[in-house]
């Protein structure tokens, strides 16, 4: 979490906060509040519905500045273009709370608001924070919207799980202030800024994904749980956000994501060969689940069964991250994972520095719903500066995004 008391991180920075009908508008005041203290101007553009819930008087005296709604005011003449001027203005446009019918019009197009049509026309980087009921924010038409809005650059910020205003639990709850606070802050720093045609538009990024199966003999393996499925769902998001994406893949039961260019291996060796002939990717996510050891020497043929007791040698395999770190181009980036079940923290901080990474995603196998297999993940994203952030737990594939987001906001 970013410590809000800091120096003035946004002095001079311009940022438009689109507010809309959710329970949630209530935070809004404070995040207006943190964006100020941090030396930000902030124009709030609401929707009609979103006065239900948060009066423009209080977002106005926070913003010190008059909040917009409709964009043929009955009040104003001649100023109807404001729309292009602020789109033009901002930096960052922020859009905290997103309900479910806002990010729907913003992924058509439509321009029936100040703040839809101002997003329509805004040039700058977009983050979107979506705030909706548990089966709203699953349902297969919103994610379709974030996934278009994903494929045109904007960064979506995953809702937290917890209670929810309708009395469920489950995900939808719009990140805490603070949290949103400071991915405007790692936005508007960034040096990778985000390019029309996607976050990662040029970009090459090679994920690796799924198991090693290492041979003992012609039928017989050594290997691990993973499904392959965060990989996956990585190289899903990158492909979203416009990069060209080489996925080395361990043996899955995973269809390839759409516009993925896979290649399938079966060994730490095959993984090795196809991850070397790739490296001059600028972003490398290494979730492979490598084998650490083979076979020293697999039998040509099927082993019998003989004594009590058999022993196998096996021997190291390449490391195939630390191989990279130490080719490490300056402009290149480097992400590995870590499997922990103890010590996670420490042992992902050793990893992270031993194979001169940029940064270290840790999965803890004991946690549930974590780790190998499909469905959600709960991980710690460690940035080499020493920057540390537990997620929720959430789906994979808003990890992936929590993730890239993530890597593309402190690039450093
Ligand atoms: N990795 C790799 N090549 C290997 C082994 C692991 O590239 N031969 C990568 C994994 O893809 C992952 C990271 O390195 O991103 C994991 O680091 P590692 O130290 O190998 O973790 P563990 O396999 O969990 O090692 P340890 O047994 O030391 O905990």
């Amino acid at each position: 979490m970013v410590d809000s008391t800091e120096e003035k991180r946004l002095e001079g920075r311009k940022l438009l906060l689109g507010v809309t009908g959710s329970i949630a508008a209530y935070k809004a005041a404070e995040l207006i509040r943190l964006c100020k203290k941090a030396g930000a101007e902030v124009q709030v553009l609401m929707t009609p519905d979103a006065a239900r819930f948060i009066t423009p008087l209080t977002l106005g005296t926070l913003s010190e500045r008059e909040v917009l709604s409709e964009i043929f005011p009955d009040n104003e003449q001649g100023s109807w273009t404001k729309h292009v001027s602020l789109g033009l203005w901002a930096d960052l446009f922020v859009v905290a709370p997103a309900t479910a019918q806002t990010l729907a019009k913003m992924a058509y197009g439509f321009s029936d608001s100040m703040l839809t049509a101002t997003a329509l026309a805004a040039r700058c980087p977009m983050l979107v924070c979506p705030a909706m009921d548990h089966d709203m924010y699953l349902h297969p038409a919103t994610q379709a919207n974030l996934e278009r809005l994903r494929a045109f650059g904007y960064a979506v910020m995953a809702p937290g799980y917890g209670e929810l205003a309708s009395g469920l639990v489950g995900h939808g709850r719009m990140p805490e202030p603070e949290e949103i606070f400071g991915r405007i802050v790692e936005m508007v720093t960034a040096p990778l800024r985000p390019s029309s045609g996607g976050l990662l538009a040029g970009k090459h990024v090679l994920v690796s994904a799924g198991p090693t199966r290492e041979p003992i003999d012609p039928v017989r393996v050594v290997t691990n749980h993973s499904s392959g499925s965060m990989g996956y769902a990585i190289a899903e998001a990158a492909a979203g956000h416009g990069a060209r994406v080489t996925l080395v893949s361990g043996p899955t039961a995973l269809d390839t994501p759409h516009g993925v260019d896979r290649i399938d291996v079966t060994t730490a060796e095959e993984m090795h060969a196809a991850v070397q002939a790739h490296r001059d990717a600028n972003l490398v996510i290494m979730a492979a689940a490598v084998a650490d050891y083979t076979p020293l020497d697999p039998a040509p043929s099927k082993l019998k069964k003989q004594d009590d007791e058999l022993t196998i040698r096996l021997r190291r395999t390449p490391d195939i991250l630390a191989e990279l770190g130490a080719h490490k181009r300056p402009e290149q980036m480097l992400v590995g994972f870590a499997m922990e079940t103890d010590d996670g923290l420490a042992n992902a901080r050793r990893k992270l520095e031993a194979k001169n990474l940029d940064w270290i995603v840790l999965n803890n196998v004991n946690e549930e719903g974590a780790g190998f297999g499909p469905g959600t993940n709960r991980v710690t994203l460690i940035h080499r500066s020493g920057h540390t952030e537990d997620l929720p737990l959430m789906p994979k594939r808003d990890v992936a995004e929590a993730l890239l987001n993530r890597i593309l906001g402190i690039a450093g």
